[in-house]
């Protein structure tokens, strides 16, 4: 008898994933990070929130999927048989339409809802299926269980996260795409958007997704299937209050407990609490925390949301999905959705538009930094008009740069090459507008831009980030060249100012691994990459930067004239120059001014200090026994959400910054007072990491482990040095394009014209 034909295991996980191989399959694992501790951290922050709510992501462990398993068994829930049920009628038909293409399925766990789909694909030849679930223990049952099931089969299974899984996954293309159960339901709407976002982003057209949702009917029906008479919905609640007697030694007592389950009608969804019979504390050990719960108080652990078939592909086609069939049973409970991503794609378009948006906003914003010095830079200031010009040089040339990559240079280049005369800052600004109008003509025709790029070697979309840079750059000649008349064009409204200013308040940053640095894709900064698994142990981190009446501590207690604060080349630099107060600051009769491009105001004592050197903000850290964090630490706190163990790019998340959440966008021309964006704050509850003030770090700029290893490189051509020292989170200066909470940014120890502070660390 001849071997059954397999297709060989081609997928090529990260470096450091670990591989278990079996005839006809290989289980990928990413590696584990602290399950114990996120979970506890998890906890903490749903119990903090109004409501309080608990990650339903926790409801699964061992005894939860047993549970859950024998509620899909309970006559009154009728989700689970009936989604098989139409998958059996349908599966050939599936087949046809789908072709032959690898089959990924999302939150797989045992495949027994795959049976039938996998039997349809088998019977037509060598079948290649990618399950990915976060449970390894699920994947390798189930690999060892479908290869011997399936002789043709061969198994890549993926033990991560979608996040992770589906960027993998979509190499496999042309795929159909997965997502069972209806667990898609238990997804809120922003986290379905994001979901959509991910898929859109990374499915090729003609790739298949297949949905199950369930469907709205009478809420009699919905509430009997979330409120079993056998009573296991209710133990599935229970059991996450039991996982964190297990794991977390919280000591809560379960008859306290009941399970409440309704349907919310007008948000069409089920929503699933553990309501408090009476008083309760909950104490947490592992972090020093405690909640108490008043009887009666309800705890969100779990929403379901129901669909209508018309909405539900409505909401698909904005992302660029068709729906090809729908499939359901004779009773209209549930549907089976087959959608088709089409080869325009409205996702990608709308994100082209708003880059050549977001490149006029760029000009614009340019114009209007300009504006104030324009008349007056050409005779009167010669130094801060040869820096003005050859910034807005160096754009021009980067962007020509970028069109000739593109296709053959069209680009005007006369006056180019000869500077001298130099040339005054109008003929400079319509040189860099007849370099734009090519671009903008080039980036309006589709196809250019595809995002993210189809493969490496694609040219990369031309990034608005370039023209955002500037802008700081501009201003940090302005306030450095400048005589301090400059009147800026705009003003914003400053925040409310926060009543309560808690100053020198440290936060734990427990030990644990994070993902540090940007992803591969397109808009990521070659200096941020890769992105890599980065470990520091448990620190504390100030919850501000560092005060100008913290500083002035440090300078009435003689900090300038102490070298015991200063390491040698600081101390050398301090002489030097003969420093005694940060860049900008004047004392005048005993008070203390602040000259900050036009204004020149009276010390605030509650604004994070700016202008100050490494080297001051070294010595100010030795003074007061603490010291700068490392890159890492900075990251860690800034980004990580240990809970979704996930990095936003913001310490808020994921929305780009608006001014409620930081002060950026040189819309207030100054640093704000500490404790002023309170809504952006890290998960951690660090303040104002983003704007205000660049954050001086400990370290040289060096660049990450594995460097150059990923396919996207960027546009920074890093000079690394052990001369340099890396700032982050940008200021009141930096325009929020240009920057994230990955953004590194190298520069020498002694610099002062940079709008920096910083905020200290110390060791537990
Ligand atoms: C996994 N998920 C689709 C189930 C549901 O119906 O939303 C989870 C569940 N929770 C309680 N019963 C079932």
């Amino acid at each position: 008898m001849t071997d059954p034909v397999r297709l060989a295991a081609v997928l090529d996980a990260p470096a450091d994933w670990t591989q278990e191989s079996g005839s006809g399959y290989v289980l990928h694992r990413e590696p584990q990070a602290d399950i114990r501790l996120a979970f506890a951290e998890s906890v903490a922050r749903g119990l903090e929130d109004h409501p309080r709510t608990l990650s339903c992501t926790y409801l699964y462990d061992e005894e939860g999927s047993r549970i859950f398993e024998a509620i899909t068994r309970q006559p009154e829930y009728y989700q689970t048989r009936t989604e098989d049920a139409i998958l059996e009628a349908a599966a050939s038909q599936l087949r046809l339409q789908a072709g032959n293409t690898t089959v990924v399925e999302l939150g797989s766990g045992s495949s027994s809802k795959t049976r039938n789909i996998l039997d349809a694909w088998c019977r037509r030849g060598p079948t290649r299926y990618v399950p990915i679930d976060v449970s390894g223990a699920a994947l390798d049952a189930a690999c060892r269980d479908l290869t011997g099931r399936f002789p043709t089969l061969t198994v890549e299974a993926l033990a991560t996260t979608y996040e992770r899984g589906i960027p993998l996954a979509a190499r496999m293309s042309p795929l159909l795409l997965i997502f069972l159960g209806s667990t898609i339901g238990n997804f809120t709407h922003g986290e379905l958007d994001a979901f959509l976002d991910l898929l859109a982003g990374h499915l090729r057209p003609e790739d298949r997704l297949l949905i199950g949702i369930d469907l709205i009917k009478s809420t009699a029906r919905l509430e009997s299937a979330y409120n079993d008479a056998a009573g296991w919905s209710e133990r599935f609640t229970l059991n996450l209050f039991a996982r964190m007697n297990r794991e977390l030694d919280t000591h809560i007592p379960l008859d306290a407990i009941e399970h409440v389950a309704y349907f919310n009608e007008a948000l069409a969804r089920i929503e699933i609490y553990a309501r408090f019979r009476r008083e309760v504390d909950i104490e947490i050990p592992l972090l020093g925390r405690g909640f108490r719960m008043a009887p009666g108080e309800m705890v969100l652990t779990e929403i379901s949301r129901k669909f209508e078939v018309d909405d539900f592909a409505a909401h698909l086609n904005r992302f660029g999905f068709s729906l090809e069939e729908a499939w359901s049973d004779a009773e209209n409970l549930f549907s089976v959705l087959l959608f088709r991503r089409r080869r325009e794609n409205p996702y990608a378009d709308n994100r082209r538009r708003s880059r050549i948006r977001a490149l006029q906003r760029m000009r614009s914003e340019t114009l209007d930094i300009l504006a104030p010095v324009a008349g007056a830079v050409n005779q009167d200031r010669p130094a801060l008009h040869e820096a003005l010009i050859s910034r807005l040089w160096d754009l021009a040339a980067h962007e020509s740069h970028w069109l000739m990559s593109l296709r053959a240079p069209q680009v005007d280049r006369s006056g180019l090459n000869e500077a001298s005369p130099p040339p005054t800052l109008d003929e400079v600004l319509l040189h860099i507008a007849a370099v734009r109008r090519q671009l903008l003509r080039d980036m309006a025709a589709p196809g250019n831009l595809a995002t993210p790029p189809a493969a490496p070697g694609v040219p990369r979309p031309y990034n608005p980030r370039r023209e955002a840079l500037l802008h700081e750059t501009l201003l940090e000649d302005i306030q450095e060249l400048g005589d301090h008349d400059y009147e800026p064009v705009h003003e914003g409204a400053p925040p409310a100012r926060p009543d309560q200013i808690s100053t020198g308040e440290m936060l734990l940053i427990p030990d644990g691994p994070f993902r540090m640095g940007q992803p591969a894709e397109h808009d990521a900064e070659e200096n941020e990459q890769p992105q890599h698994e980065a470990r520091v142990p448990s620190f504390m981190l100030d919850a501000a930067p560092v005060t100008n009446r913290e500083y002035l501590s440090f300078m009435e207690d003689g900090g300038y004239e102490n070298p015991e604060f200063w390491n040698d080349d600081g101390w050398r630099f301090r002489c030097s120059q003969g420093l005694a107060a940060p860049a900008g600051w004047v004392q005048d009769s005993g008070v203390w001014t602040i000259r900050h491009l036009s204004t020149s105001s009276t010390l605030d004592p509650f604004r994070p200090v700016c202008l100050v050197s490494w080297f001051e903000a070294e010595a100010f850290a030795r003074w007061c026994g603490k010291r700068l964090p490392g890159e890492a630490e900075w990251e860690k706190a800034a980004t990580w959400d240990p809970v979704r163990r996930l990095a936003s790019p913001y310490p808020w998340g994921s929305l780009p910054p608006q001014a409620d959440l930081a002060n950026l966008d040189h819309d207030l021309w100054e640093p704000m007072p500490v404790g002023s964006y309170p809504q952006g704050r890290s998960f951690y509850g660090c303040h104002q990491m983003l704007g205000d003030v660049w954050e001086w770090t400990a370290g040289t700029y060096q660049p990450y482990p594995r460097h150059g290893s990923t396919p996207f490189g960027g546009d920074s051509n890093s000079v690394w040095g052990d001369h340099l020292r890396v700032l982050r989170g940008g200021s009141w200066a930096t325009s929020a394009p240009a920057i994230t909470c990955h953004t590194r940014r190298a520069a020498l120890p002694s610099a002062r014209n940079l709008f920096a502070g910083f905020r200290c660390a110390r060791n537990l």
